[in-house]
Order: C-alpha cells, then structure tokens, then sequence
C-alpha cells in the first residue's frame, strides 16, 4: 500500500495532508528488526502493511486493519462523542483513533455500550462494526463485572435478590446477576451478562442500597490491567480479544 493511503486508513487526514505530512518529512518507517526508522519522503512509495510501524510527527504507530482499544475509563466522564456536561471519553484518545476513515456514518473508533458519567474501568472501543455488535449483543451473554461500593452495609438477604432476580421498571421480566460475591461490608463484585440503562444502580436500588461507586473491572475474560491508570489507552492484543469471546 503507498505510504499516504497508509497514513490516510490509520486516521492522520486527508491523503493530502497525509502526503503533506510525508513530503514535509514527519513520516519514517521502521525496517524489518531496525531499531531506527527511516525517514520516507516518497508518498507514493509501497510498504507491506503487516507488522509495519511508523514514526508520526515523532510518535511510534503500529499498523491496524482495525483498531481495538481499551480505556481506563475515569470519573467525570461521559461516553458520547457529544456530551452534554462532561468532557468526552473521545478526547482521551489520540486524534488519529478518532478519525480513521470508515465505511460506517461515523468515523473513528466508537464505544462498545457506555458507563455512566460517575463509572470508571474498562471501556472496549473499536472501528470494527461487526465487533462492536458480537460484543453488545445481549444474545452474547459476554458477562460484565463491576465492583460496586455501596452506601449501606451489604446484606445477605440482598446477595440472594440479586441473584434470584429483580424487577425493573422498564420491564415486568426479572433480571438477575450472572455472580455476585460480597467482598466486605460494603463492596460486591456483581457479574451480569445484559447491559440494561443504568442497570447496576437499578438493580441496588430495587433490593434497598444504593451504589455510592461503580468500577467495571472485566468483560469476559479480560481484566482491566492492574498497572493502567484512569484516562489510559491501549491497543488490545488477539490475546486480549480471544479472552472477550
Ligand atoms: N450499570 C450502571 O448502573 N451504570 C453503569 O455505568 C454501568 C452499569
């Protein structure tokens, strides 16, 4: 592929300003084992994209067909690229994972489902639409867990609702945690395998507590990592995504 499509599929701009980027010599190639890059001035110039990486404007980037990326998603934030009172999740990303082109309305990476503006933890992001649907998908059963501290003590009693079943108000069928298993007086780590609105807060509401903090700390197999911090990203492996499935 030449270089500028390259630039242009991962999200730097338009071929022009990605040609630009080139010609202007903010563009270098690692070869094959180098530990330096090249400096590549030719926007025309073909490269295997599989296993490429790139120095952009002084920043290492690694090929993606697709991109997968999780978030250590931090309080005060809100999931839509539109919020109303909080900064995006979006603006903790690097510009380029929001704008890759895509054959889908919108462009750049979207998130799988959403946390409430005051939930932290793992947020999956992705340009793969197919992805994105397997993973929201209720038919899925992809279990969630979160960590949820609550503002009164956690009694037995409300372990056994929470797993028997509890009904919400947008819906006469129960819904029940998938796992639930109380770590201290206060704080339950609650596996549930739908994704309804607010569902955790609805759920403790329902059986008389009340969430005081939500962390999401798995989907499926994958934990979020011990050593991210809020407001950090990383690409997901295969490892990682065989772990979601
Ligand atoms: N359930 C909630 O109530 N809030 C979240 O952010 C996620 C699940």
């Amino acid at each position: 592929m030449q270089l500028q499509d390259i630039l242009y599929s991962q999200g730097f701009g338009t071929r022009r300003i990605c040609a630009g980027l080139i010609q202007q010599g903010w563009v270098a190639v690692y070869g094959a084992g180098a530990a330096e890059p090249v400096v590549c001035l030719n926007a025309l110039q073909d490269f295997e994209v599989e296993g490429l990486v790139m120095r952009v404007q002084g920043v290492d980037w690694s090929y993606q067909d697709k991109a997968y990326v999780m978030l250590y998603k931090p309080a005060g934030t809100e999931c839509s690229q539109k919020p109303s009172a909080y900064p995006s999740v979006y603006t903790l990303l690097p510009a380029p994972l929001r704008q890759r082109p895509s054959k889908s309305a919108v462009d750049g990476v979207q998130a799988v489902g959403r946390l409430d503006q005051d939930t932290t933890g793992l947020l999956l992001l992705s340009d793969d639409g197919q992805f994105i649907h397997r993973m929201s998908s209720p038919k899925k059963h992809v279990p969630k867990v979160y960590r949820v501290t609550s503002k009164h003590p956690i009694s037995g009693d409300q372990i056994e609702r929470l797993l028997a079943g509890v009904v919400l108000d947008d819906d006469p069928r129960p819904v029940r945690a998938a796992a639930c298993v109380q770590l201290d007086e206060h704080t339950m780590d609650l596996a549930l395998t739908q994704g309804k609105y607010h569902q955790v807060k609805r759920m403790i509401a329902a059986v008389g507590n009340r969430v005081d903090a939500l962390h999401r700390s798995r989907i499926g197999g994958l934990e979020l990592p011990a050593d991210m911090r809020p407001g950090e990203w990383r690409w997901l492996s295969q490892e990682d995504i065989a772990l979601l499935t």
